[in-house]
């Protein structure tokens, strides 16, 4: 079976770790987790952007040296993922010396290829953004992004000879699948409407902070050559073929990102991977952004949602679900902070919690074991179809609704089999709670990627835990009732 390798961006370390950044990895881990279940082998790869004049300024603005404000927010990054329950398999950080040095190999296989040339450029270029931009790109001179003045910046770079039709081929073919249609058709525009080719280093005399670049010591690598070569770079381009052919080159690769980074995924990264001969990715899939009050989040307007704090509100899981569920993964999501604590009342307080007290209270109220009651197996067998399905399309809100489905069905069979009145009937009573066991059993299992502890626990109340599905037929299980799972918070 193929193997997956599923990345997210690798995020800049000028800043900590907001719930937008958050969000692209929980998606990441979910995948990951998912895939699991149905026994693929996954390598999950995240980690830090730690170069470029970006970085530099950040440190010097605080009085530190770049090498301190890396080791320092990386750590941010990784406590959050940590406080998260997000478990990668790697963690790349540019400022490692193997990166540097496959980064590095690369850009001679550039050279080796002749599609670099030197060219005086002059531009206007944003260190927020790390690119240039053009004057139809301001708005009212600014970058509309980071609301300053892009620095107009004369130069002798080494620029990239850019085969956009070569592009075009590889996402016209499906070889590199863009998703969803939207961000594909920006893409095909994109290369429709033409690009200049890009500069690949940066004179030293300006930014410092970066990989050398081997054949001209005046000169560093540019930060987003040195970013996107992190994807390989991570599973051994340069020093592990063997794990290079593994994860990369016989591997199902799929790339997690936002739309704001989609050009250099989507346009500059294939190119440079074409014009050395390696294998493109497979899947890019381009997610929506979280803004917060109609706002793109940023320290300056002060509306930054630390995912940290959402943990110590609500708890690892609970954020997890409160972070996916609410948009769809492919549209941006406008955040609204009040909206968390309602949408934990409801659907995890009220919904998921109170199904389980219900179903372990009439347990106990019974006494006697329980057995597994399959009537209900042709419902649950469409919910699965329709999970999978859900899951494999990155739809993972509409996976989570499907869960939620199931809950709401339960609930509406308890209130209409009044299953407390029939307590003494013991061949009807079997059977409602039976099936109620079965279906949350399941529901307990779809969980499973999103809230990894919350599933096991419910299995665990419902003496399923470690037990295959198999092995459901002719069980019995004995319930007793608990602590709500999650208490109702004003
Ligand atoms: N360092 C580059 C990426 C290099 S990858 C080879 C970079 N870093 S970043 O810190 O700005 O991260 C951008 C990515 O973070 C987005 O593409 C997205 O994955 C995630 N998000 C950042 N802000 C976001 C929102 N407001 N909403 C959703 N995702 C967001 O660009």
């Amino acid at each position: 079976m193929r193997k997956i390798l599923i990345t997210t961006p690798i995020y800049y370390v000028n800043d900590k770790p907001h719930i937008g950044h958050a969000y692209t990895t929980l998606a990441a881990d979910v995948l990951t987790r998912f895939f699991r279940v149905q026994g693929k082998e996954v390598f999950f790869l995240t980690g830090t952007d730690e170069h470029g004049a970006k970085i530099a300024e950040a440190a010097e603005k605080v009085g530190k040296t770049p090498k301190e404000i890396c080791d320092e927010n990386s750590e941010y990054f990784k406590k959050a993922w940590q406080n998260l329950e997000i478990k990668y398999d790697y963690f790349i950080r540019t400022t490692d010396k193997r990166h540097e040095e496959a980064v590095k190999k690369f850009v001679e296989k550039l050279k080796e290829k002749n599609v670099i040339y030197e060219k005086e450029y002059e531009g206007l270029y944003c260190v927020g953004c790390e690119k240039f931009l053009t004057e139809k790109d301001l708005v009212n001179g600014l970058c509309p992004d980071h609301k300053r003045k892009p620095e107009t910046i004369s130069e002798k770079n080494y620029f990239f000879k850019l085969d956009l039709k070569a592009v075009k081929k590889l996402i016209k073919t499906k070889k590199l699948k863009i998703s969803p249609a939207r961000a594909k058709s920006e893409v095909l525009g994109l290369l429709n409407q033409g690009l200049d080719d890009f500069s690949i280093s940066r004179q030293k005399k300006r930014v410092k902070w970066g990989i050398d670049l081997p054949f001209d010591k005046n000169q560093i690598i540019y930060v987003w050559v040195d970013a996107l070569l992190n994807y390989i770079s991570a599973i051994g381009y340069g020093d592990n073929e063997k794990e290079f052919k593994k994860w990369w080159v016989d591997a199902r690769v799929i790339h997690l990102l936002a739309k704001d980074i989609l050009k250099f995924h989507a346009v500059y990264w294939p190119a440079m991977l074409l014009s050395v001969g390696i294998k493109n990715p497979d899947e890019e899939f381009i997610h929506g952004f979280f803004t917060i009050n109609g706002q793109k989040m940023s320290k300056t307007l002060g509306n930054f949602i630390d995912p940290n704090d959402l943990v110590k509100k609500f708890g690892a899981e609970v954020t997890r679900y409160l972070l996916l569920s609410q948009f769809p993964l492919s549209q941006d999501g406008d955040v609204k902070e009040e909206k968390f604590a309602e949408k934990y009342n409801s659907d995890l307080a009220q919904g998921l919690g109170n199904l389980v007290s219900r179903v372990l209270a009439l347990g106990e109220q019974y006494g006697k074991p329980i057995m597994l009651q399959f009537s209900v197996s042709d419902l649950i067998a469409r919910s699965w179809n329709d999970y999978k399905k859900y899951m494999e399309g990155f739809r993972l809100n509409d996976a989570l609704a499907t869960t939620w489905n199931l809950i709401s069905y339960c609930d509406k069979y308890i209130s209409e089999a009044k299953p407390w009145e029939k307590i003494n009937d013991e061949k009807e009573f079997q059977k409602i709670l039976g099936s109620l066991i079965y279906i949350l059993a399941n529901i307990s299992l779809m969980l499973s990627p999103v809230m990894p502890e919350t599933s096991q626990k419910i299995l665990s109340k419902l003496s399923l835990i470690d037990i295959s599905e198999k092995e459901w037929a002719n069980l019995k299980v004995q319930l007793k009732a608990g602590e709500p799972l999650f208490p109702k918070i004003n």
